[in-house]
């Protein structure tokens, strides 16, 4: 490897991209263009089930990801309140709610736009959407029947105090579900070409980093989850990443249109988007995991 350009990137990776006013600013701002990405407002990746869902409609495959989600939490039918840990517009919340009669939610976000326009699209429901940092939260202790975090931790590098959080708040028996990139192995040990795109990837989506697949199970099972288990779902989320370079153009396309400037958290996501696409092609070194604990 050239030893200036390895030299630029291995330092670059040790620095802390996001702060938690830098994650805040991208969510107030850029929230809104994830309309185009999801009329549903997901703002996270899909999982395709033959049968289930279509490869050409989007919202299909991110609304079976809240599916087998949901299925991971195995919530009895009785009264159930649920955390959504780092929670968007609420898309996964409505999912849920929308399935489970008896079921309450609180969500915890940074962002302001999420907890006022979220907030509106959960009026007919029993949840409500709060600004807390999920690694410090005011939910009691032992009081939720499930905890889900939904492409958000990756925002603290799936830090063991972010774990540490989702644990206190569960009660005995009940179930953490994770859903997110990871990588498979330390950031330095990364190709020339992983370590460009994990570097942009962070920097313009405002992440700490990717968690390492293995240690972040380790770290679950030493914080006290037992049942750890980590399910390699990439090939599943493939097809919904492989929507980005068309989503994309046409984002672009309808903005111009329109005469609209486009903001530089827009800029960011997308290009962020982009560079998702770039990582999950290095197929040895990043992977989509769906991780479910019980505490
Ligand atoms: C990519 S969005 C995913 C939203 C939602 N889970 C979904 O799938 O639609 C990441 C979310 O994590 C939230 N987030 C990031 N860091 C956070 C923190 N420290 N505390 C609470 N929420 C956080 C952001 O505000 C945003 O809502």
């Amino acid at each position: 490897m050239n030893t200036t350009l390895s030299h630029t990137i291995h330092t670059d990776l040790k620095k802390t991209h996001a702060t938690r006013k830098e994650i805040k600013t991208f969510y107030d701002e850029a929230t809104e263009d994830y309309t185009f990405w999801s009329q549903d407002f997901n703002m996270h990746f899909g999982y395709f089930s033959f049968g289930k869902t279509n490869l050409l409609r989007r919202d299909t495959m991110l609304n079976e990801m809240n599916t087998q989600v949901l299925k991971r939490l195995e919530l009895s039918s009785s009264k159930q309140f649920v955390a959504d840990l780092g929670c968007g517009m609420g898309g996964t919340m409505r999912h849920f709610l929308d399935r489970h009669a008896a079921l309450s939610m609180i969500g915890v976000t940074v962002s302001d736009f999420q907890v006022t326009e979220g907030n509106k699209l959960l009026k007919k429901y029993p949840a409500v959407i709060v600004k807390e940092d999920f690694r410090n939260t005011s939910i009691s202790s032992n009081s939720v029947d499930g905890a889900i975090a939904m492409e958000s931790f990756c925002h603290s590098g799936h830090s063991v105090d972010t774990l540490k959080e989702a644990y206190r708040m569960l009660k005995p028996g009940k179930r953490l579900v994770i859903g997110d990139a990871f990588l498979k192995k330390s950031p330095h040990k990364l190709c020339l070409g992983s370590s460009y795109s994990y570097r942009k990837l962070c920097e313009k989506w405002s992440l700490e980093g990717l968690g390492i697949i293995q240690e972040v199970k380790e770290n679950l099972e030493k914080i006290g989850f037992s049942k750890v288990n980590v399910e390699d779902i990439s090939p599943r989320v493939a097809p919904s990443v492989f929507h980005v370079p068309f989503a994309i153009p046409l984002f672009l396309l309808k903005k111009i249109t329109k005469g609209e400037p486009i903001k530089k958290q827009s800029w960011d996501n997308l290009k962020a988007s982009f560079y998702a696409l770039t990582s999950g092609l290095h197929m040895k070194d990043f992977g989509y995991y769906l991780i479910t604990a019980e505490k």
